[in-house]
């Protein structure tokens, strides 16, 4: 098993439509058990081939609070219900997100790492992840589905305490360099672990640079027009995307995970 590099837009991949998988063999696992490892260690929810330069449909889902991650092999959506205005994110934006429009639930199947078939009826934050990552393996990114006017905007500025919510991963400024996991306890006395990668091992310095300039240039993102770099507090609706800026010294001090999307 291996990290593999995440591609971030514009990378043209993930444009790219993923090809069906005809046999679920050892090849397919091999790359399934490459993606759940990137995946945690971005601390994401979902990850869809492409965005690590494979072009098959091969998704995997890690959901919060499950212990193991699931593989989605050739996935369909077969039915939808309901829609729902709902936070997103992805590792292919690190350090954005936005608000979409998604289903309530969602009818999928696939086949699982052993080439069994799997009917799941899912809700909630399995149902957007399902849709967010059949969305990948067709070239469709989530910046598509930003009703309308509305930007990205930094990960964490949208979040709802009392709602679920999806960003695969949320980057913070963080200046410890100790590649020790940390436990504390939150306020609800739950412990939390926190875990410092690498963000080289996940992203290269010069794709997330170009992302910022191509999200700005396509009008995803909105330079603040005043920015309120003393007020201490995340203000909405703008671009607080300063926490990101690849010139920033402290970015290649790693990630830090929020620690809301471990429980
Ligand atoms: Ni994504």
């Amino acid at each position: 098993m291996a990290i593999r590099r995440i591609r971030v837009f514009p990378d043209p991949i993930l444009r790219k439509k993923c090809r069906v998988v005809r046999r679920v063999d050892d090849k397919i696992r091999d790359l399934a058990a490459d993606m759940i490892e990137t995946l945690d260690a971005a601390g994401g929810i979902g990850l869809a081939a492409n965005q690590v330069g494979a072009l098959q449909r091969v998704v995997t889902i890690h959901m919060l609070g499950e212990e193991s991650a699931e593989v989605l092999v050739n996935p369909e959506i077969r039915a939808t219900e309901g829609e729902r205005e709902i936070i997103e994110g992805c590792l292919s934006f690190p350090g954005y997100e936005g608000l979409v429009k998604r289903a309530i639930s969602v009818k999928a199947r696939w086949l699982d790492e052993n080439g069994s078939k799997m009917t799941v009826t899912a809700e909630e934050l399995y149902a957007q992840a399902i849709e967010h990552e059949i969305d990948h393996l067709n070239g469709i990114l989530y910046v598509d589905h930003l009703l309308a006017h509305q930007k990205l905007v930094a990960a964490g500025s949208l979040k709802r305490e009392d709602e679920p919510h999806m960003h695969d991963v949320e980057l913070e400024i963080h200046t410890d360099h100790s590649d020790d996991d940390e436990v504390e306890p939150d306020e609800s006395g739950i412990e939390i672990v926190e875990s410092t990668i690498k963000f080289s091992d996940l992203y290269s310095d010069s794709s997330i640079s170009q992302m910022q300039y191509d999200l700005r240039s396509a009008g995803y993102v909105v330079d603040d027009p005043e920015p309120e770099h003393d007020t201490g507090h995340q203000h909405h609706g703008q671009a607080g995307h300063e926490q990101v800026e690849s010139d920033d010294p402290h970015l290649n001090g790693g990630v830090l995970l929020d620690p809301e999307h471990r429980h």
